[in-house]
């Protein structure tokens, strides 16, 4: 809704735009600056989108300086308490939470299509040995669309419904595919019987010459940590997913550029340094010395699981999956595990600490999920798999909502070019 105009003066006066200010439900307004090139020549600068709002959105929203998270306008602790995954799926796909017939149907249909083609699963011998799950996992993710070929045409509701339920279902089968790859042990298939969670544990542990008894408190941190990981709003994974999709690419392939993106450091694969971090500093005496080399700007460590580019507060999520890494180690007896003891110890130190509370460094969401998952006997290079489990369900709801929004235009930044102006070529001959 448009409610007002912001007007923007040149500094010597000369040049004035009125620009319209759009509201939305909740949250800072946003300046439409859609046509200042056309009318006045200049682009914005805005590195990193720190003061950008890309699109329309009805799926998620964040306060990140109170520390707010809602999923289609639900807190995400009354999720996290009450609800389940795929109900959190439901909601995020489609906007309302289900009856009882919808839930039904809904996860019928995702237990119904969690079996891979064959062909791919023939992908993975492929592979290293040592391949890292994350470069299977794209690589088998985008190869879904040389095999899915009836839910490519991006313009088919009914196509664009089954891509949903497809990639949603299969991605914890691909990701077993990769756990079983990387140690050598035959691929086990899904089971309709279980539920998402269940069945993933199943796949994961599970060998053709035993079934694995699935443990309820397993399952219970895998949903916990797949509804906390589901959505947020624009960030790097989801917005490189809009992007991809935005050339209207099939949806498998710009699911695949989602997942690339998630594998850094400075995003999903942060999970996995957390684990890295601690493994390295190894014992409470050393805290300090990686502090200090935290707050050294001559050293490109940083502390992973703290800060966030939106969470100038406790990241909502962590506080969730801190209470949750104490209840899965206490269950398995593990209650004095050194690494959640130096976690805690490095959080409370860090906390204290004047440059983390001046810059309102807080831990965030991947602090403590690896050593939940580390506690379930996932190995530290499939945190970041099972990051991408969870957030595919993000990825495809705003996938759908930017397909169906007419407005649609294909993303295309601008920027300021800083390298030579136009010149003439030099032959060989004539180059110094
Ligand atoms: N350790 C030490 N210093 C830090 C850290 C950290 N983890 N995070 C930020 N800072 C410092 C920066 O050096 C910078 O200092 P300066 O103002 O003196 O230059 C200041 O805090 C602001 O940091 P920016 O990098 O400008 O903030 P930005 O919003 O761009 O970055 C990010 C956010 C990438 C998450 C950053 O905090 C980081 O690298 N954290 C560690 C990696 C991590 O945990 N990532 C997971 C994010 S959650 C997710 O994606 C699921």
């Amino acid at each position: 809704m448009t409610k007002d105009v912001f007007i923007l003066n040149s500094s010597d006066g000369s040049e004035s735009i009125e620009l319209p200010v759009e509201s939305g439900a909740i949250g800072p307004d946003v300046i439409d600056i859609s046509k200042l090139y056309e009318e006045k020549n200049v682009f914005t600068y805005d590195p990193g989108f720190v003061s950008t709002a890309s699109c329309h959105s009805k799926i998620t929203y964040i306060d990140g300086d109170e520390g707010i998270l809602l999923y289609r306008g639900y807190p995400v602790e009354q999720l996290a308490k009450s609800s389940h995954f795929i109900e959190v799926a439901y909601l995020l796909l489609y906007g309302e939470l289900p009856n009882k017939n919808l839930l039904n149907d809904f996860s019928s249909s995702i237990t119904h299509h969690t079996m891979l083609n064959e062909g791919m699963l023939r992908f993975f011998n492929g592979f290293r040995y040592d391949a890292h799950p994350m470069a299977m996992l794209s690589a088998i993710v985008g190869s879904m669309s040389a095999y899915y070929h009836d839910t490519m045409d991006i313009n088919s509701v009914h196509a664009r419904e089954i891509f949903a339920h497809r990639i949603i279902a299969k991605l914890p089968t691909i990701a077993a595919a990769a756990y079983k790859h990387t140690v050598g042990q035959p691929f086990v298939y899904p089971r309709n019987d279980l539920g998402y969670c269940e069945n993933l544990l199943h796949m994961f542990f599970s060998v053709p010459a035993e079934n694995q008894e699935i443990d309820p408190v397993a399952v219970e941190a895998l949903d916990l940590l797949f509804i906390l990981h589901a959505d947020h709003e624009q960030n790097c994974s989801t917005s490189t997913v809009r992007m991809a999709g935005s050339s209207g690419t099939n949806p498998y392939s710009a699911i695949a550029a989602g997942i690339s993106a998630l594998w850094g450091p400075a995003h999903g694969g942060a999970n996995e340094a957390v684990l890295r971090m601690l493994e390295d500093i190894g014992s409470k005496k050393n805290i300090q010395k990686y502090i200090a080399k935290a707050k050294n700007k001559d050293d490109p460590f940083r502390l992973m699981g703290f800060g966030h580019r939106v969470y100038k507060n406790y990241d909502p999520r962590a506080k969730i999956i801190r209470e949750m890494c104490h209840k899965v180690l206490n269950q398995k007896g593990r209650n004095n595990s050194p690494l959640l003891e130096l976690a805690i110890e490095l959080e409370e130190v860090a906390l204290n600490d004047p440059y983390f509370i001046e810059k309102n460094l807080y831990p965030n969401v991947d602090f403590y999920s690896g050593i939940i998952y580390q506690a379930l006997g996932i190995p530290t290079s499939m945190f970041t798999v099972m990051f991408a489990i969870g957030r595919t369900v993000g990825w495809v709801a705003h996938w759908r909502e930017m397909i169906a929004d007419p407005s649609g235009k294909i993303s295309r930044p601008r920027q300021l070019y800083t390298g030579q102006p136009e010149r003439d070529y030099m032959s060989l001959d004539n180059r110094a």
